[in-house]
């Protein structure tokens, strides 16, 4: 098939678990189709040698979709001319580190990264972040890079929103394609809330034998795994970034997506809070928030608790 076109991507966290599952998924087609990929692999300067030795692995794997490939620490150095930047590189939460401490060490580096993006970053890149907490240090980005236009970025809750079509379809028996419209709104968190209010399956609205108990498991996957693996979800991570890159630039007619998105006040959301909405996917990177849902008085009590903990994080991470 012929290559009919070139775009330049970033990976922030590049020697980490996500990015080792999430290369292979970019470099063989299957997050642009046959675009010719230019990569940028950041990490921290002890991983130089690791950043090595994935190149060293993707220039075995042959691939002919691979352009040039450029690896550092420097941001201002690899977010120049990138079309698109992943960004899974983040402190991760070390044993008895409180949560406080962790949201201003992301926020420090997101501060240092959108600055970089502000410097040499291209007016129109698209941002992508996954690194923990996620919807915080997207917002913290966006605040040092204000030239680049707010829909441009992005933070990542299809792996809850893919969890959340997992479940169901397992609750009712039903095939994955039978279903649409399930609804991750908030923070991609223990207060993030899974719904089912807009959802169908086979075109009719349904009920769940226990939604509470659902809501619970969607939260707390990342635990039931953690405990299960001995470690974290990495190639079902690996395979949102992609699900959640692929629609957003191809777009998605037959569904409502859910990403963390920049809000404008949107049910009554704080505006400018990194907050997961009910999106749809128009093609070429553009998209729309779905403002104009009925929500029940259940529905609006849990987008509450998960709008007041984002701007709790927010708070603390304003304070470094
Ligand atoms: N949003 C989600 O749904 C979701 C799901 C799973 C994991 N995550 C998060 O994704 C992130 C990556 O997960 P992982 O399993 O790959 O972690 P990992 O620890 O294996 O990799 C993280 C990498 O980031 C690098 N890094 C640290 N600081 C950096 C900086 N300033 N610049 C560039 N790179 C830096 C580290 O050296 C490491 O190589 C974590 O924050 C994790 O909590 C989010």
């Amino acid at each position: 098939m012929e290559v009919q076109q070139t775009l330049t991507v970033c990976v922030t966290g590049a020697a980490g678990q996500i990015a080792y599952s999430f290369i292979p998924l970019l470099l063989s087609g299957q997050v642009f189709g046959q675009v010719k990929i230019n990569l940028r692999l950041l990490d921290i300067p002890k991983m130089e040698t690791a950043l090595k030795g994935v190149v060293m692995e993707i220039e075995d794997c042959a691939y002919p979709l691979i352009g040039d490939i450029q690896t550092g620490s420097n941001p201002k150095e690899l977010f120049k001319n990138c079309d698109l930047i992943v960004f899974l590189g983040g402190f991760p939460r070390l044993p008895g580190m409180e949560r406080k401490d962790l949201l201003q060490k992301n926020a420090n580096i997101f501060k240092e990264q959108g600055e970089a993006l502000q410097e040499v970053g291209k007016d129109d890149v698209k941002c992508v972040v996954v690194a923990n907490p996620a919807n915080t240090n997207c917002l913290i980005l966006s605040r040092y890079a204000t030239k680049i236009p707010r829909q441009n970025f992005t933070c990542l809750t299809r792996l809850d929103q893919n969890r959340a079509y997992a479940q169901v379809a397992l609750a009712l028996n039903k095939p994955l394609n039978s279903l649409k419209n399930i609804i991750i709104w908030g923070n991609h968190s223990t207060t993030q809330y899974p719904s089912i209010e807009h959802a169908t399956a086979d075109g009719q609205s349904f009920v769940l034998p226990d939604q509470g108990q659902f809501i619970e498991r969607i939260q707390k996957r990342g635990a039931e795994v953690l405990n299960a693996r001995g470690n974290s979800s990495v190639f079902s991570a690996a395979n949102a970034v992609k699900d959640h890159i692929k629609d957003w630039f191809n777009g998605r007619e037959d569904t409502l997506l859910s990403l963390g998105v920049l809000s404008n006040g949107e049910y009554g959301v704080q505006s400018g809070l990194c907050f997961s909405y009910p999106i749809r996917c128009l093609g070429a990177f553009k998209y729309e928030i779905v403002g104009n849902l009925e929500l029940s008085d259940f529905s609006k009590q849990k987008l509450k608790v998960t709008e007041e903990e984002l701007i709790q994080e927010q708070g603390l991470a304003e304070s470094i």
